[in-house]
């Protein structure tokens, strides 16, 4: 399978630094950034080629990686599913644009396209998508980043944000994807409070669901990125899973 990566920041460094061709079918060929500084950079670590125009990678991939920006999703996203390429979307907070996500389904099936959004920096999301339909109740999400990764210098915790995930993805479009997706698995708009918390020095989400098949609550403590602290290490690894479950013929857990 060929790759094409928009966005070659924390997460495409990631992803490249750890596939390996040989072993997984996988070959990373194309890289497309703003900063073209970026995407040469990356080709020559990974051997591939960098583009300057989203065009040029169009013809000759069967998926495109977007680890970019939520901008980039609805700028870029439409053109690459109109040729029928599918695409992993890591930038999910783009999604719960709701007449965005009616566009780009109806584009996607139109031309037997695929869109996949990986679980990204959490746990849980298999029982979460399983028990969606089936007499879930309630589900919360409770960040807690550290100051560093927020920008920020406190010596206390301060609530950042309490309301729901669509209005947690307009304030805080590039930390709060997690948000996004657990949404985008239940199909409700979750209730969410993110906390900036001197006392972590990870990205810890927890996330309780509760209903008719019972209970269950997961927490996740990630590292954060050396790159950009306020991306997971995990976020970068799920994708990367997911690349390798295309070419997989027994799936587990999903
Ligand atoms: N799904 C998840 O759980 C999860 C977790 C972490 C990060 N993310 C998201 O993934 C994305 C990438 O994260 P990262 O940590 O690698 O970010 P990063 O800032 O380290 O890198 C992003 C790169 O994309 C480039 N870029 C931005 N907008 C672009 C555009 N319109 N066209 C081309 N290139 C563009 C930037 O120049 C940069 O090189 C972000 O949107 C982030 O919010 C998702």
């Amino acid at each position: 399978m060929k790759v094409g990566i928009i966005g070659c920041g924390a997460i495409a460094n990631i992803i490249a630094s750890k596939i390996v061709p040989e072993e997984s079918e996988i070959e990373i060929k194309y890289f497309f950034d703003k900063d073209i500084e970026r995407a040469e950079n990356l080709a020559s670590f990974a051997g591939g080629v960098a583009v300057l125009n989203l065009d040029d990678m169009l013809n000759d991939v069967d998926l495109v990686l977007e680890c970019a920006s939520p901008d980039s999703v609805k700028l870029l996203a439409p053109k690459i599913l109109e040729k029928g390429i599918s695409m992993i979307i890591m930038s999910v907070g783009a999604m719960m644009d709701k007449a965005f996500y009616t566009k780009i389904s109806k584009l996607a099936k139109e031309n037997n396209a695929h869109i996949h959004l990986p679980s990204g920096a959490i746990v849980g999301l298999d029982g979460i998508n399983a028990v969606a339909d089936f007499g879930l109740k309630e589900i919360t999400l409770v960040t807690r980043k550290s100051p560093k990764s927020l920008g920020k210098s406190i010596d206390s915790e301060e609530i950042l944000f309490e309301g729901k995930a669509s209005e947690a993805v307009k304030e805080f479009p590039l930390n709060i994807n997690v948000a996004a997706t657990i949404s985008l698995a239940c199909n409700r708009d979750i209730d969410v409070k993110i906390i900036v918390d001197p006392k972590v020095d990870r990205n810890v989400h927890e996330i309780t669901a509760k209903g008719d098949f019972g209970e269950f609550k997961t927490i996740t403590m990630n590292h954060p990125c050396a790159v950009n602290p306020k991306t997971s290490m995990l976020a970068a690894i799920s994708a990367i899973k997911l690349l390798k479950t295309f070419n997989e013929t027994i799936s587990v857990g999903l």
